[in-house]
């Protein structure tokens, strides 16, 4: 694709992003229609690769496949996945995705400060990438979770072909014991609770060019519902989720203003600090 063609993308991606609305309640998300213009998007699914190319999830979720999409990934060889990982990657993403969640940000920092104070460094604080395509099979279901404690915001960009499976979309869930939060585990397996104890509040339309972001808190529930519905029909999806600090399984160093996790106070306060120190 020429500059101008993926600046012509880029800049349409970012004017949705500031044009969606943010629901706050139970938790920071938006669901994002239109996501790309719509030729890029055809072209993205003429380009997502067969089953062949995917990699089973871990147990219990193999009805789950996946590739890691990185920067020297096989897939990134080819030049149209490249110019899509080195954008959804970029700091000019990251920070409109972390601008549009903006004041709800430090309202959690109590649960993010472990990972935001290892990974910070004067003004800024290191942010890692993980963007995943996966595709998901009939009996993919995954119990509500607010998921992994370095995660950041969390990006689901359903790459659906048609409208045959809006069911099969990411439902959103509030705890039955409104005083119930979770951060993290500290188990794996225990993070993932039992969808009894919850309350099924929305499931967001699994429809082509959409998407849902969100910001990962303490009540961040979210999962999908158990269904036979989808039989061998695929559900791709692009997962962006981006983690604080860059650990084993993330890449690339992003660069965020410290004050996006403390507030503008706190963060105005820590100049002040370290002027004086
Ligand atoms: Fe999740």
């Amino acid at each position: 694709m020429t500059s101008a063609g993926m600046n012509a993308v880029k800049s349409h991606v970012l004017d949705q992003i500031a044009k969606t609305p943010l629901m706050t309640s139970p938790f920071p998300y938006m669901y994002m229609t239109d996501f790309f213009p719509e030729e890029y998007y055809s072209t993205l699914l003429e380009k997502l690769p067969g089953d062949e190319a995917y990699k089973k999830y871990h147990p219990p979720y193999e009805a789950r496949l996946s590739i890691e999409l990185k920067p020297d990934s096989a897939l990134t060889a080819n030049e149209f996945w490249k110019e899509a990982v080195s954008f959804l990657s970029s700091d000019d993403f990251l920070v409109a995705m972390a601008s549009k969640f903006g004041e709800h940000i430090p309202k959690v920092y109590s649960g993010r400060r472990e990972f935001v104070e290892p990974h910070r460094s004067g003004k800024n604080v290191s942010i890692g990438n993980r963007l995943i395509l996966t595709r998901d099979y009939a009996n993919y279901a995954i119990s509500p979770h607010t998921d992994a404690p370095p995660k950041f915001i969390t990006g689901l960009l359903y790459l659906a072909r048609d409208n045959s499976m809006t069911n099969f979309g990411t439902s959103i869930y509030a705890p039955k014991d409104g005083k119930f939060k979770q951060w993290g585990a500290d188990r794996f397996q225990d993070a993932h609770l039992p969808y009894e104890d919850f309350t099924l509040l929305e499931t967001m339309s699994y429809r082509p060019n959409s998407a849902i972001f969100f910001l990962k808190t303490d009540n961040s529930f979210h999962g999908v519902e158990r269904s036979d519905e989808y039989a061998n029909s695929g559900r791709d999806m692009l997962m962006w989720v981006p983690e604080v600090g860059v650990n084993e399984r993330s890449w690339g160093n992003n660069q965020l203003p410290s004050s996006f996790f403390y507030g503008e106070d706190k963060g105005a306060l820590s100049v002040i600090k370290r002027l004086f120190a």
